[in-house]
Order: C-alpha cells, then sequence, then structure tokens
C-alpha cells in the first residue's frame, strides 16, 4: 500500500489510475479502524478498480475539544488492517497540509443540518462536510463508500454532492455491529465495562420498535416510547429518539416503510449514535 502525505500527491495518483483506464472509490475516516470500516472497503472493491483509504481526525468536525484530545490513534494498527483488506493507496494528511495557515473556506449544507446531530454538535456537519469537499477535490473519486451508522452525515454529503455538482456516486454501506447488536464505533473504547453492557439498550430498543412496527403499530409517539423505555432502565442520558424521513429527515407523527429511528444517547462521557431503517 502506498501512503500519500500532500493533496498533489492524491491528485497525481488518482490521475495516474485514470491513465490505466482505472476506476477510483474514497473511503473517508478518522482511522481507529475496526470491521465498520474494513467493511467499506470490502464494499469499495466491488465498485472501482482502486481503493483510497483517508484518515484524517478532523478538528473542525469536534465541537467538543475534550472529544477531539481523546479520539483514539492507531495509525499502525490501521496500516495493518488496510493491507490486510487490500487497500490500494491511504491519504494520511497532518492538520497543517490539510488547513493551512489562512485557511478561511467553509462548506455549509444548510436545513438538514439543523436537526438532530446539528443541534447537539454545532459546527459539526460544517467540519464534515468542508474536509470531505477538500478530500473529494484532490481525490477525484469515481465512488465514495460512507456508512449508515452515521445516516445524517450520509444524508449531508449526498445534499453536497448533488448542490455543488460533484461527479460522484455515493453508497450507503450497512452498519456492522457487535455481537450483542451494539453499532461498532471508534468511541466504544472509552466505554468502561458496565457502559458496554449497557450500551446494548440502544439496539435492543430499535430492535424491539421493529417488532411493533411488524406488528401494525405505526404511531412513532408508541415505537419511540419502545426504544426510550430500553434505554431508561441504565445510566445513559438521552439526547434524541425520533423516527423521521429519510431524505428530509423531518420528524413523523406515523411511521411507514423506509423511515428511520434515530438514536443518540451519551453514556459513560460518550455519545453513541445508532440508527434503524424500518422494514
Ligand atoms: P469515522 O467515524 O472514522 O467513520 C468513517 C466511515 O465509517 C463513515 O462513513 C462511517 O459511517 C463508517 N462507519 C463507522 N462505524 C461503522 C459501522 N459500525 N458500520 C458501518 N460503517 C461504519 O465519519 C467519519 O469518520 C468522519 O466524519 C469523516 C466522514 C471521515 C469526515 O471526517
Amino acid at each position: 500500500m502506498q501512503i500519500l502525505r500532500t493533496p498533489h500527491e492524491l491528485s497525481q495518483t488518482v490521475d495516474a489510475c485514470r491513465v490505466n483506464g482505472q476506476t477510483v472509490a474514497m473511503v473517508p475516516t478518522m482511522g481507529a479502524l475496526h470491521q465498520g470500516h474494513t467493511s467499506l472497503f470490502d464494499l469499495a472493491h466491488r465498485h472501482a478498480d482502486v481503493v483510497v483509504a483517508t484518515i484524517f481526525v478532523n478538528p473542525l468536525q469536534f465541537n467538543n475539544p475534550a472529544d477531539f484530545d481523546k479520539y483514539p490513534l492507531q495509525m499502525d494498527n490501521d496500516i495493518e488492517l488496510l493491507q490486510q483488506h487490500g487497500v490500494e493507496f491511504l491519504y494520511a494528511p497532518d492538520a497543517d497540509t490539510m488547513y493551512g495557515s489562512n485557511f478561511s473556506t467553509s462548506v455549509q449544507v444548510t436545513g438538514i443540518t439543523d436537526v438532530l446531530e446539528g443541534s447537539s454538535r454545532p459546527g459539526h456537519f460544517s467540519g464534515v462536510s468542508t474536509v470531505v469537499a477538500k478530500l473529494f477535490s484532490s481525490g477525484r473519486p469515481d465512488v465514495a463508500i460512507f456508512g449508515q451508522k452515521d445516516f445524517q452525515q450520509f444524508a449531508v454529503i449526498q445534499r453536497m454532492v448533488i448542490d455543488l455538482d460533484m461527479p460522484i456516486e455515493l453508497i450507503m454501506a450497512p452498519t456492522i455491529r457487535e455481537n450483542d447488536g451494539l453499532a461498532m464505533s471508534s468511541r466504544n473504547v472509552r466505554l468502561s465495562d458496565s457502559a458496554r453492557q449497557e450500551a446494548v439498550t440502544i439496539s435492543q430498543g430499535l430492535h424491539k420498535a421493529q417488532d411493533k412496527f411488524t406488528s401494525g403499530i405505526c404511531e412513532s409517539e408508541q415505537l419511540i416510547k419502545t426504544v426510550v423505555s430500553m434505554i431508561e432502565s441504565t445510566s445513559a442520558v438521552i439526547d434524541y429518539v425520533k423516527v423521521v424521513d429519510s431524505v428530509t429527515l423531518k420528524e413523523l407523527p406515523t411511521a411507514n416503510l423506509g423511515n428511520i429511528i434515530v438514536v443518540a444517547v451519551i453514556l459513560n462521557g460518550v455519545r453513541l449514535i445508532d440508527n434503524h431503517v424500518l422494514t
């Protein structure tokens, strides 16, 4: 695997692939890779000839400086995982390379960034869309893969790609879970043993809500209550549990097939999010 450190190196490498007639998939990450991320690399290989993974812990998207400071860094381990999954290129710039001293540009998707994660984490999504726009601008991938776990992030990036006429196909990869159902996340390592056990109630609640929906209960209030009552039995503080439209992210009084239940909690000082698309 070749490691690229500057936008210029990334751009030249992608150009060389194109000259060879190869298509390029990009998988942006912040490192501390787990099976959720590696599933994205595998999926990327099914959609393009070469895969560029990016690792950059993006200071712009951390509204909470303590969260940024505590973000796990495991570059050696990450490189090993990338190699195991046959990733051809890693783009891993440092912060000074990504944001020069007079950096003053921000990409701002409006509307859908005001709700859910956006209302709890001011500035988060403009940090995400700014860094992803930069990665897309120098990498110009044919395809880019993002996980369903960060559903709102996918919706925001999709909006940006459409609005800015970026010729990039976005693919949403399913959420990979631990054996007990907890959505894999780089932040899970920060959970205490007891919090880790309590965290399972999030996916259990979503599962129960799906069961209720399957049995014919469509009132969002009932579905939300089902999730909340599971999580309330723990020390978790609920930020939100909502039933929303999967494109507009607007709250819905009645749930339909394809609508999504989104959850955010703070457990043991760690913010955890999850979601479930009703089937
Ligand atoms: P990060 O949290 O490292 O996630 C990178 C990608 O992995 C995202 O698309 C995320 O949705 C996906 N992912 C994380 N956990 C997953 C899981 N359990 N199953 C499936 N996919 C999962 O998301 C970011 O980084 C950043 O915001 C980024 C887009 C890189 C911009 O800085």
